[in-house]
């Protein structure tokens, strides 16, 4: 055995003439994720779920649900009373109320003001698979809520706590704030310039199917480019598929044992389990992922990697051993192959997906597979 590291950086970095990552000139750079939108027929049910999560509630109108994390800002999930469960879409946070007005300049399309219950201006384009995405300004900014302390830890011989013992709460992991969220889409790579050139948004970590490099990337973990502050290893992540479709979102606690004691907590109260828990590859959260009562995934996480604007992608085949440096294998309801309604709809999904003019062919389905047995 040579120097495992030797090679390494050929094999992770971009090739030549691969997708540099980044728009050379993009519109904005957003600052963040500022919240998601769901539409949901039943709001009692979605904050009883909520707050066992470890949301807390602002608003909740019987026709409309505010939800927040722990950290000043706007609500970080807003539902609205709707027929059937629906994900509306993501609103990013503008670095300036300029940069709203820029970016409705390029594209032409008006600027409008928030309902007073949030405040601020938003812009809304239609994202290259049809999603309506909010560029929003000037919302009202809550004041932050005592966070959920993290455990004072021993590292081996690194003593930090004498005469007092460890016991995290059996409660929900109270939730910080929104970090990401994840989309399927039949039209990825137009998808990732369009994030990229409108946004600034830059990508840390591509994959591509197995065997399938030269045919470019089929998924990527996006940040947001805030020059040397660091940022969130992804905010957006987007993944090649017979759909277009919310995968999941993810929100940041405090700490390990507030991430393992809160999913007893769902547990406890009868929640799904998805998947977890786990250390993730690309971002290196700690995460466990869960349902809530509509089916929507929604992932706990805590130690994300942060990278400032100067990291370059890495590189890397999708595979579902990939997924994780640690945790138990991913199951089937977290790759969304177990048998379901789910399952069944993302079938139909790539029959017609096949038969369309999108990024999604024969052999983008057979790489699919692939991941899948890898
Ligand atoms: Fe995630």
């Amino acid at each position: 055995m040579g120097d495992p590291h030797s090679g390494l950086h050929s094999e992770r970095g971009a090739l030549a003439g691969e997708h540099p990552g980044r728009a050379a000139n993009p519109v904005i750079k957003v600052h963040d994720l500022a919240w998601l939108e769901f539409e949901k027929p039943d709001l009692k049910r979605a904050e009883v779920f909520a707050r066992a999560f470890g949301f807390t509630t602002v608003l909740s109108t019987g026709r409309e649900l505010h939800l927040r994390g722990t950290d000043a800002g706007a609500p970080c999930v807003i539902i609205r009373k709707g027929a059937r469960s629906k994900f509306l879409g993501p609103a990013f946070l503008a670095a300036t109320p300029g940069d709203v007005l820029r970016l409705a300049e390029a594209t032409g399309r008006p600027v409008a003001r928030l309902p007073e219950t949030l405040g601020g201006v938003v812009l809304d384009l239609p994202d290259p698979s049809g999603l309506r995405v909010r560029v929003v300004s000037d919302a009202h900014e809550l004041p932050a809520l005592p966070p959920q302390d993290p455990q004072q830890l021993n590292f081996g011989h690194e003593v930090r706590r004498v005469n007092a013992t460890q016991r995290p709460p059996r409660a929900p992991a109270l939730v910080q704030r929104l970090g990401h969220v994840v989309l399927q889409t039949t039209r990825y790579r137009e998808a990732l310039d369009w994030y990229l050139d409108h946004l600034g948004l830059i990508v840390s970590d591509f994959m591509y199917h197995p065997g399938q490099r030269g045919r470019g990337p089929v998924m990527s973990f996006i940040r947001c480019d805030r020059g040397a502050t660091p940022a969130d290893h992804h905010t957006l992540a987007m993944v090649l598929g017979p759909a277009d479709r919310y995968v999941h979102s993810a929100y940041q606690v405090a700490d390990l044992d507030a991430l393992a004691a809160g999913g007893e907590y769902l547990r406890e109260h009868g929640y799904h389990h998805s998947w977890g828990i786990g250390r993730h590859i690309e971002g290196s959260q700690l995460f466990d992922y869960w349902r809530d009562p509509d089916g929507f995934m929604v992932e706990h996480f805590s130690d994300g990697d942060l990278f400032d604007n100067t990291l370059e992608p890495g590189w890397a085949p999708l595979t579902t051993s990939g997924l994780a440096q640690w945790g138990p294998p991913a199951t089937a309801d977290f790759l969304g192959v177990k048998p379901g309604k789910e399952s069944l709809r993302e079938l139909r999904a790539v029959f017609s997906a096949l038969r369309e003019d999108n990024e999604f062919d024969a052999r983008r389905l057979l790489g699919l597979l692939k991941v899948a047995r890898s």
